[in-house]
């Protein structure tokens, strides 16, 4: 009886749709021998994509992607509401877990030799795939709007502004004006669940199709030969000596999603995930923000090359890389396919991994802040206070609270991070001092919201101060200095140090 009604209701559908066929088909189509659990972290990777949705949808029902209330709509999802630190861990961990399993995919399909002709087209849009996943994370960082991401919009403003030419425009369109605040968090949030999704499930969508049109490729055990002229052949062959996709490979496929999804959610239950204990404050230097993991590796190398390399690092290595990964199947698109044959290349993956490796090593541990405390206490030098009058001390007592020295030097002495402020008077009309003492900009953090339009007329009165004797300070140009990108931008500059350590 019951069963009776089960396919009355399908047949109903069926009468409508007409998919029968197709799921069948689907579900029948023939793949090579011996695939094995080797195939098993693509669907996996779809499979946590459908958590990400999921648990997402269920976060942006209380989350508010605003300055204001960002930080407190986490607090309060992870602290207050039902279930609410579930969601949010689930959605941390499923969403690393997919990386994870992506990574793993494509080190399989390469090794494999899976991207060689007929497929290149469908490791072309992997890459993409990757690239998108890549930015799901990040704009995810800056949604949790704390300290770390902060720090994290700084260096993708950086990155964006040495865009030749059109670098200051991206920046804008990137933080929805000079500096980071509301329109940022607005921006990231529309990438985030709009933009990304919406790119993602495209190109998925493709990916999948041309995965169902060429066939999953067989395993290049024993070593095979690719070549466009008999490849056809050979794999119409392996097909017709295959197995159907049900139940065999969709039984290993179901296995292996259900063992990660299990893991995600057991991981999620055990460690949850923390809530980082600072919210954005430009203000908090010693904050040690860390990007999320995939990114260590980028962050070290900012954190260690010396300054001349870093527009080669945060520009030109991840685009040179991403160009490296499309080429592959067009570069080597033929020939040997197994992992043994081709010693450069799977030299090249472990070489790889574990460079990889050890520089999310050192990404992870290395210093961020210069040691600042250590320059913090020291006092202004004794001439430059001598004669000044009452605001501009007061301004000089601003200087010295707001540790404006773990970056700036005076007399040499103070951290290298920003420009040594000695003769800063020289350089910078009172105009400029106040733009960027209040909007910050070029890695320096704003202040507009931390002091008082007294106190940061008494600081600029105390910076104006501070030009050698008999020297003028600077007078406004002619052309009086307008717009939003007239200066202390993130983007002009291209001495803009991002990550580093001095
Ligand atoms: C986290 C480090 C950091 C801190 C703290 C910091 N700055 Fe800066 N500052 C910078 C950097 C980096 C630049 C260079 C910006 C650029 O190149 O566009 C800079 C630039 C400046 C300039 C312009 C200098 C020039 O020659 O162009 C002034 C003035 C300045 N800072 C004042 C201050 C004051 C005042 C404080 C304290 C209230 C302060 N800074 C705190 C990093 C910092």
């Amino acid at each position: 009886m019951k069963r009776g009604w089960v396919l009355q209701t399908l047949n109903w559908f069926e009468h409508r749709l007409g998919m029968r066929d197709q799921v069948l088909e689907a579900l029948n189509h023939p793949v090579p021998k011996n695939t094995g659990w080797w195939y098993v972290f693509g669907s996996a990777s779809v499979t946590l994509l459908t958590i990400q949705l999921l648990t997402g949808v269920l976060l942006t029902m209380v989350y508010v992607p605003t300055p204001d209330l960002a930080y407190q709509t986490i607090e309060y999802i992870s602290y207050e509401q039902f279930l609410g630190w579930y969601v949010r861990a689930v959605h941390s961990w499923s969403g690393n877990a997919m990386m994870v399993m992506v990574l793993l995919h494509m080190t399989q399909v390469y090794l494999w030799g899976a991207y060689k002709y007929p497929r290149e087209l469908t490791w072309v849009v992997g890459c993409f795939l990757f690239v998108f996943l890549l930015g799901f994370l990040f704009s995810g960082q800056v949604l949790r709007f704390d300290s770390s991401s902060y720090w994290g919009i700084g260096v993708g403003a950086a990155m964006a502004g040495r865009v030749p030419l059109i670098g200051p425009a991206l920046v804008h369109l990137l933080l929805g004006g000079e500096t980071i605040g509301g329109e940022t968090l607005s921006r990231f949030y529309a990438l985030h669940v709009f933009v990304l999704p919406a790119l993602l499930l495209g190109f998925l969508g493709i990916h999948l199709l041309l995965v169902m049109r060429q066939g999953v490729s067989a395993p290049p055990f024993p070593a095979k030969r690719t070549d466009k002229e008999t490849y056809d052949k050979v794999y119409e062959r392996e097909l017709a000596e295959g197995e159907p996709f049900a139940p065999d490979p969709l039984a290993k496929d179901v296995i292996f999603s259900a063992l990660i999804v299990l893991v995600v959610f057991v991981l999620a239950a055990v460690y949850g995930v923390g809530l980082n204990e600072l919210p954005a404050d430009p203000t908090i230097i010693n904050a040690n923000p860390r990007p999320d993991w995939p990114f260590l590796p980028l962050f070290a190398l900012l954190s260690l090359c010396p300054p001349w390399m870093e527009t080669f690092v945060i520009l030109v290595l991840p685009v040179a890389g991403f160009a490296f990964l499309v080429s592959i199947p067009f570069v080597s698109g033929t020939g040997e396919r197994s992992p043994w044959r081709r010693p450069v290349g799977t030299i090249g993956v472990v070489v790889g991994v574990v460079l990889m490796i050890v520089l999310g090593w050192l990404g992870a541990v290395a210093p961020w802040s210069p040691a600042m405390e250590a320059w913090s206490g020291t006092p202004i030098p004794e001439r430059m206070v001598e004669s000044l009058s009452p605001t501009q001390l007061v301004g000089a007592v601003v200087f010295q609270n707001k540790n404006c020295r773990n970056c700036h030097a005076l007399d040499g002495q103070g951290g290298t991070r920003g420009p040594d402020l000695t003769t800063v008077a020289t350089r910078l009309t009172k105009e400029e001092l106040v733009r960027q003492v209040v909007q910050g900009g070029g890695n320096m953090p704003a202040y507009g919201k931390q002091l008082s339009s007294a106190n940061v007329e008494a600081l600029v009165a105390f910076l104006a101060t501070l030009h050698p004797e008999g020297i003028a300070p600077a007078k406004p140009s002619v052309e009086p200095i307008t717009g939003p990108l007239a200066g202390g931008d993130n983007a002009k500059d291209d001495k803009t140090e991002v990550a580093r350590d001095q």
